[in-house]
């Protein structure tokens, strides 16, 4: 776990990191983000001891790195730069198995096996770069080289400042993907700067967001989305991003609350006159303590000539249903396999919390729209 404390970094008058407290979880990643000049290559070069706070500390495994041998620090820190900071006069291998070599940690045979997997990894051919200089790869070969340097060191603690920054789109957006596939494998503590938000919503375990040398929000993607901690940090993750976000809309933001119930001891005589006074043609039947039992339609009602009989018997209880926190991804997802026009929502505990139809999908999603143009134009 990395842990910053009560860090001022200042330079001359200029308080360029004010007061920063940050901790992260071993084996996450954290993306850094904020707009140009917020601090945050500075708080990387902190964390290698690249330059000193001028006031507070950080602790690696709990342990202060000021008490810590500078070298053997950055030992354990893998850095990606921008621009990937590889050695130009050294050939790919020299470039990945220099700290490893310089570790002598692990054999000259076990370095040179890693070598070939790491550039698997990254998804390069080992045979037709190993011997080239970087000057012969493209920016995103070079990028994946800078990562899989990074990783050859054997680093638990990785920081990335920008590393995709430089790269076309498509190249940025498959880079992405295998860094989240390589953090799924190997676990390391990772921090990432960018300027992307959409690229710290996809790669983040967490997101700090920086402002003016402070730290805006520390929290999960979902959770700055959903509510974001002030103005600035709204401003800065844009209007509606959310919806943008389809994994990020949860059931309980689309469901009609509140939806037509009715008891299982009710009769079929007086479902069918609750149906036509709230205009549904079906009834979701719960128990006394609200929880989903059942599903009567009015097809089901009126195959039954015994208007009598109770609900309990007649009411479907093959149920198809959503939880509240399942997102709209999933929801859809359930809707389409089954071909159902509508799905109940119910909590944890199991009881009815709403209803999702088609409508009210189309009423929310076109509410949302509706209201981006509006602060489009405005
Ligand atoms: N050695 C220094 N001396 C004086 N000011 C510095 C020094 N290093 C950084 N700064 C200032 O500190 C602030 C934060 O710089 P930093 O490089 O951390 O920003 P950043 O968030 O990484 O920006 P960018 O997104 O442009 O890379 C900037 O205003 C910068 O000008
Ligand atoms: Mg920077």
């Amino acid at each position: 776990m990395i842990e910053i404390k009560n860090v001022t970094k200042k330079v001359g008058s200029k308080v360029i990191l004010d007061n920063i407290n940050l901790k992260i979880d071993k084996g996450s990643l954290v993306v850094l983000i904020g707009s140009s000049g917020c601090g945050k290559t500075t708080t990387l070069k902190l964390i290698n001891k690249l330059i000193k706070p001028s006031s507070g500390e950080i602790y690696i495994d709990n342990k202060p790195i000021s008490k810590e041998h500078t070298i053997e620090l950055r030992r354990k820190i893998g850095y990606v730069i921008q621009n990937t900071g590889l050695f130009p006069h050294l050939t790919i291998r020299e470039n990945i198995e220099l700290i490893p070599r310089l570790k002598k940690e692990k054999s000259i045979t076990e370095i040179e096996k890693s070598t070939v997997e790491l550039l698997e990894m990254v998804g390069l051919k080992y045979e037709d770069y190993i011997d080239k200089y970087p000057s012969e790869l493209s920016g995103g070969q070079q990028q994946r080289i800078g990562v899989a340097r990074a990783i050859a060191t054997g680093a638990e603690i990785i920081l990335m400042d920008e590393p995709f920054s430089a790269l076309d789109p498509i190249t940025r957006t498959s880079l992405q993907e295998e860094l989240f596939t390589l953090q799924d494998q190997l676990k390391k503590t990772i921090i990432f700067v960018t300027h992307d938000m959409d690229e710290a919503l996809k790669i983040g375990d967490k997101i700090c967001i920086m402002d003016n040398g402070k730290i805006a929000q520390y929290d999960t993607p979902e959770n700055i989305l959903r509510n974001p901690a002030n103005e600035f940090v709204q401003n800065f993750i844009g209007l509606n991003r959310v919806w943008n976000n389809p994994e990020f809309i949860k059931a309980k933001d689309i469901m009609i609350q509140n939806p037509v119930s009715v008891k299982s001891s009710r009769t079929i005589i007086q479902g069918i006159e609750i149906m036509r006074t709230s205009k549904v043609d079906s009834l979701l039947v719960v128990d006394k303590n609200n929880i989903l039992e059942g599903i009567v339609t009015v097809k089901d009602m009126k195959l039954n000539a015994n208007k009598g009989q109770y609900l309990k018997s007649i009411m479907s209880t093959e149920l198809l249903y959503v939880n509240d926190d399942d997102n709209l991804v999933d929801i859809l997802g359930v809707m389409n396999e089954h071909s159902v026009g509508y799905i109940p929502v119910i909590s944890n505990d199991k009881k009815l919390s709403g209803l999702i139809t088609r409508s009210s999908l189309l009423s929310v999603l076109s509410e949302q729209f509706l209201e981006m143009e509006v602060s489009v134009l405005g």
